[in-house]
């Protein structure tokens, strides 16, 4: 697998910085060797397993997912991060929810609710993330995400967007009044979605601290792309 390792070299801003630095172990969340609080060795196995293999499904069958390169990030943002309330919006298959919740298990806290349109893929998620050994720490709720979001009753401290670009800013404003200060925003796909979350965007960056990182990826319907990385503040909405 090829290790995302552009944020680790010279030139990051203060942001990048910040937010990288408790990630820069040398990739130790892909492989899943090391051990955590709250996750034994074996069971992190299965998760990289898992997450092999529905990688392969999704390039097989164009589920687009957030890729390797991506999902490392996803992964190191989380444990620089250690939130307790994770939203995704857009789950697919539970690839880049398998990312964020073993995270969330090595860290010994948190948990990840995820929210699918399409009630055959939500159900796919939860039986990957059951056999992952990851059920307790991942809910995955049916609906549209721009209506459950308003739903969600708890303080969020993380919020993952990749549910079509169009739905960002909807799902951004449905949450923001539950977003903690310092919450941070990842949206993926700001390098070829960028104009149609132009919205999500221009409000995120008008206002708050916000970087575009750029991944050199290796999916079959991409080969470059962006996250946003938003730090939410309070006092700036
Ligand atoms: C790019 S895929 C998500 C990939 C996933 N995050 C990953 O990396 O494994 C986008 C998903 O968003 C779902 N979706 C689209 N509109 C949605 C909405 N309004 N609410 C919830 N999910 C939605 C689609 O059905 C699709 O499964």
């Amino acid at each position: 697998m090829k290790k995302n390792a552009w944020w680790c070299s010279a030139g990051l801003s203060a942001l990048a910085l910040s937010l990288a630095l408790a990630g820069c172990d040398g990739g130790a969340g892909e492989g899943g060797g090391d051990s955590g609080p709250g996750d034994p060795a074996p069971a992190r196995d299965k998760v990289t397993k898992m997450i092999e293999e529905l990688d392969r499904i999704c390039r097989e069958q164009t589920v687009y997912m957030v890729g390797p390169e991506k999902g490392a990030r996803l992964a190191e943002l989380v444990r620089a991060h250690e939130p307790s309330v994770v939203v995704e919006c857009g789950t697919a298959l539970g690839y880049s929810g398998l990312w964020i919740a073993r995270e969330l298990e090595k860290l010994g806290k948190g948990r990840l609710i995820s929210i699918e349109l399409d009630a055959d893929r939500a159900r796919q998620a939860r039986e990957h993330f059951e056999q992952a050994g990851l059920s307790s720490r991942v809910e995955v709720r049916t609906g549209d995400a721009r209506e459950l979001v308003r739903k969600i009753r708890e303080e969020v401290d993380f919020l993952f967007l990749d549910c079509n670009y169009s739905n960002y800013e909807p799902c951004y404003s449905g949450i923001e009044d539950r977003l903690k200060d310092g919450a941070l925003l990842v949206a993926d796909n700001a390098g070829i979605g960028a104009v149609g979350m132009q919205d999500y965007l221009d409000r995120v960056r008008s206002r708050h601290e916000s970087e575009t990182e750029w991944f050199e990826i290796d999916l079959p319907w991409g080969k470059r792309d962006a996250m946003e990385v938003t730090i939410f503040r309070k006092a700036a909405r």
